[in-house]
């Protein structure tokens, strides 16, 4: 009886164990509401804010608009999901790679706007790779469907 008893206890205990896990597994997601937004927002606004031109406006001048600084719009979850895993795919990653991933082991041209100093930058690279997932810099003609099922990028 005791025996039971303490077999019991053990299911009971490895149980709750499974339930904390799971509940810390869901803590640590990654989403845009809570951790990407405000990094886009502090490093990236300034030139794809609202303000900015849509990204079909953009690609019909993009001379005129990169002389006034300005970049795509990417002040939504919507608007900035283009250029993760819409019709501009991994442009994002391409941009903001540290120069890991690039053939020509160059950090993308945006990498430098990520933070002011390296750590900073270096931390939002890591907030923004675990948001993404499957961290790719292909085009939507070269990706595969398992690849595009790898990025995640959850909303909330
Ligand atoms: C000082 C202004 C400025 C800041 C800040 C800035 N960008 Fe840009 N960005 C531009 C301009 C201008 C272009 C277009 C010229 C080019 O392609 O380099 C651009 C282009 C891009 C593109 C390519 C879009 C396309 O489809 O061609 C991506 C992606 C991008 N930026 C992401 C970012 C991210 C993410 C941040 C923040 C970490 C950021 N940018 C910060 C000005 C900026």
């Amino acid at each position: 009886m005791q025996a039971m008893a303490r077999v019991m206890l053990l299911v009971i205990l490895f149980t709750a164990g499974v339930i904390r896990y799971a509940a810390s597994q869901e803590q640590v997601a990654v989403t845009y509401e809570k951790d990407v937004k405000s990094i886009i927002s502090k490093r990236c606004l300034l030139c794809h804010g609202s303000n900015a031109p849509t990204i079909e406006e953009f690609n019909k001048d993009k001379e005129g608009f990169k002389q006034q600084n300005k970049g795509p719009r990417m002040d939504t979850y919507e608007n900035l999901m283009i250029f993760v895993n819409g019709t501009d795919t991994g442009a994002l990653m391409r941009r903001l790679d540290d120069g890991k991933n690039t053939k020509d082991g160059n950090a993308g041209n945006m990498y430098k706007t990520l933070g002011g100093t390296d750590v900073e930058r270096a931390e939002n690279l890591v907030v923004i790779k675990k948001w993404i997932g499957g961290w790719t810099l292909k085009r939507n003609a070269e990706i595969t469907d398992a690849e595009r099922k790898a990025i995640k990028a959850l909303e909330k």
